[in-house]
């Protein structure tokens, strides 16, 4: 053992060392050699030097009392990206005035301002309209809110009819028909104006009732004047021949699309009780939305709703 000691613990010959010397437990000295560094990391070290000082001298560096060593390259992160910014800003603003200035189907033809549309148009919506309409449209947990994805609409599919939606706001007005509740038809009544409704999407269980309810629908109730002689709602039924206006904003009853919801109950108490569906005005002098971004949120709520061009 104490051979292979003595050995290690001898100094190499030639090898220079530090001076510096400790005494070991068996008197030995341990000492600390200076080899050499080797060359390729010593001139790797010098160029790390170089290239500092270089970039010293040319980009802002060091801090000083008011600020920071500038560099001779007049070079800047903030500016650098304040040019950006500006430059973003710009073609922003460019998009934006190019918005203003076509209509809504000449914006929604051309490839760029569909795009931009539909971004900025996106962001609106997630900002006011996603409460009610549920995000990205696909309708919401309550009652009474459109989904606006579908082919299904009140008031028409149109740019122009979906403009006049959201710039001056619907109003849907389903009187009540239950004498109690203001109306003039007795409970009875109600019950066989139910299945007839129920009975436009084959679901009557009382067809006699469904009969009866059939003679209110076009007859002493009315309801075929906003629902249509077929009940297949304002926007594509008629009255006698004659076209019903689409602001009336009649459902479609023939259909499994419900507004307020298909089942007996809800059916019952939509006519006994009436609806009265309430989309805000988001143009105007009162409104909440810019032009533009009416624009914009057009263009994104005709596409989602598959792009309708006629109603
Ligand atoms: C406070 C809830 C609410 C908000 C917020 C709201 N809506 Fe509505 N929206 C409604 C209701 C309710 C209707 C249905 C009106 C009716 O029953 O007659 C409707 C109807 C519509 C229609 C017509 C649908 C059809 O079938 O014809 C469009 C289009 C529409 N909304 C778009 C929007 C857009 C775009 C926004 C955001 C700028 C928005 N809504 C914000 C409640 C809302
Ligand atoms: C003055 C026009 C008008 C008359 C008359 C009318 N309705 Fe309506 N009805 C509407 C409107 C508008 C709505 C949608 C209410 C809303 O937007 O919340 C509606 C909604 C409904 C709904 C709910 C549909 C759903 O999708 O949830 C039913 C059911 C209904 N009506 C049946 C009738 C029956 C039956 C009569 C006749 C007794 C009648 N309506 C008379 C305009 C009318």
């Amino acid at each position: 053992m104490a051979t292979r000691q003595q050995n290690q613990n001898q100094p190499q010959q030639g090898t220079p060392t530090t001076g510096h010397q400790w005494d070991n437990d068996e008197g030995y000295p341990l000492q600390e050699y200076n080899n050499p560094l080797p060359t390729w990391w010593l001139y790797t070290f010098y160029a790390t030097i170089v290239y500092a000082v270089i970039y010293w001298v040319l980009y802002p560096a060091w801090p000083t009392i008011n600020g920071f060593t500038k560099g001779v390259l007049g070079s800047s992160m903030y500016q650098e990206l304040a040019a950006e910014e500006a430059a973003a800003k710009a073609a922003r603003q460019g998009l934006e005035q190019q918005l203003a200035t076509l209509s809504l189907e000449e914006a929604a033809r051309d490839n760029r301002m569909l795009q931009f549309a539909l971004s900025s148009g996106k962001a609106v919506f997630g900002d006011n309209c996603a409460p009610c309409h549920g995000t990205g449209g696909v309708g919401s947990q309550a009652k009474g809110f459109p989904v606006l994805v579908d082919d299904d609409w009140l008031y028409g599919g149109t740019l122009a009819a979906i403009q006049e939606s959201i710039a001056k706001g619907r109003s849907g007005q389903m009187p009540a028909h239950l004498q109690a509740a203001g109306g003039s038809l007795s409970d009875d009544q109600i019950n066989d104006l139910t299945q007839f409704t129920l009975s436009l999407s084959q679901r009557a269980t009382d067809q006699v009732a469904a009969q009866r309810g059939q003679k209110l629908f076009g007859g002493e109730a009315g309801c075929n004047n906003c629902h249509g002689d077929q009940g297949k709602g304002s926007l594509r039924d008629t009255v006698a021949g004659q076209p019903i206006d689409h602001a009336v904003g009649a459902p479609n009853l023939t259909d499994k699309i419900w507004l307020h919801g298909g089942d007996v109950e809800t059916i019952k108490a939509s006519i006994a009780k009436g609806r009265n569906g309430q989309m805000p005005a988001w143009g105007g002098s009162a409104g909440r939305l810019s032009p533009l971004d009416i624009k914009a949120v057009t263009i994104y709520v005709h596409a989602l709703g598959g792009g309708q061009k006629s109603r």
